[in-house]
């Protein structure tokens, strides 16, 4: 596990755009596991500057994000779908037809769960996955459990992650499940790149980088036997690491 730290967040933002689009330069048709949430967001600005700048572009890569709410309107101004399209895709030229987020509306979720890993596979699996981390250790929706999920499913989201989100949801409640690729289904991308920011994720990270690898106490400790996850964090989400 790589960990690297940075002192300000628009070199931190600059590091994780570095990485995708030497990714992209490479491999033009790269496939992209993408994150919603605010930890993202310095890095989707940053794509979209190079972007403007004529320094990548996104013709044809592909995406498949990590999750989105159940029973909330895809044009809902909090659904992922729209995030993503607020924050990304709008602003560069990726085709809708390479962009994939599970359908939480879907009417039969379990065929949804099936097809989203299937459309994964048939991608050729995900090259470079982005990842936040929710103060309890989750990653994408998968929250503390007996057991590492797999593949994509529908997961009942915890109080911590309703009380770290529902600030979003001023208007309508939070909703209380979403659909949300695996602990398998991320560990199987290639490359990790996992951010956080801010004191309130410095436990979730200490128990990812040197916690007993366990789903109850944090899902994203799995990433310690990972071979290619770097973290990119503050100085204050690094707080609780040992430096020696
Ligand atoms: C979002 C996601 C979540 C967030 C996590 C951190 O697609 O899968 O795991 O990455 O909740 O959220 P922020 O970045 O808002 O602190």
């Amino acid at each position: 596990m790589q960990i690297l730290i940075f002192n300000d967040p628009l070199s931190l933002a600059n590091a994780c755009a570095d990485r995708i689009t030497d990714l992209i330069a490479r491999k033009p048709d790269a496939v992209l596991g993408l994150a919603t949430g605010a930890s993202p967001v310095g890095t989707y600005a940053e794509l979209i500057r190079r972007y403007e700048a004529g320094k990548v572009s996104f013709r044809s890569v592909r995406t498949f994000n990590l999750d989105e709410y159940c029973d909330l309107p895809k044009a809902d101004p909090n659904s992922y779908n729209s995030f993503m399209w607020d924050k990304l895709f709008g602003h560069v030229d990726i085709p809708a037809e390479n962009v994939h987020i599970p359908d939480g509306n879907a009417p039969d979720l379990a065929a949804q769960c099936e097809a989203y890993d299937q459309m994964i596979r048939d991608a050729g699996g995900i090259d470079l996955q982005l990842l936040g981390i929710g103060r309890n250790g989750h990653i994408g929706f998968n929250e503390p459990a007996d057991a590492f999920t797999k593949g994509t499913h529908i997961a009942a989201l915890t109080e911590s992650t309703i009380e770290a989100n529902s600030k979003y949801f001023t208007e309508n409640p939070m909703p209380k499940s979403a659909i949300t690729m695996g602990v398998g289904s991320i560990f199987a991308a290639k490359s990790i790149i996992l951010i956080a920011t801010g004191k309130k994720k410095a436990e979730a990270i200490r128990n990812t980088v040197c916690g007993d690898i366990s789903p109850s106490r944090c899902p994203a400790s799995i990433l310690q036997l990972h071979p290619d996850v770097t973290l990119l964090l503050d100085p204050e989400a690094a707080a609780l690491l040992k430096t020696s």
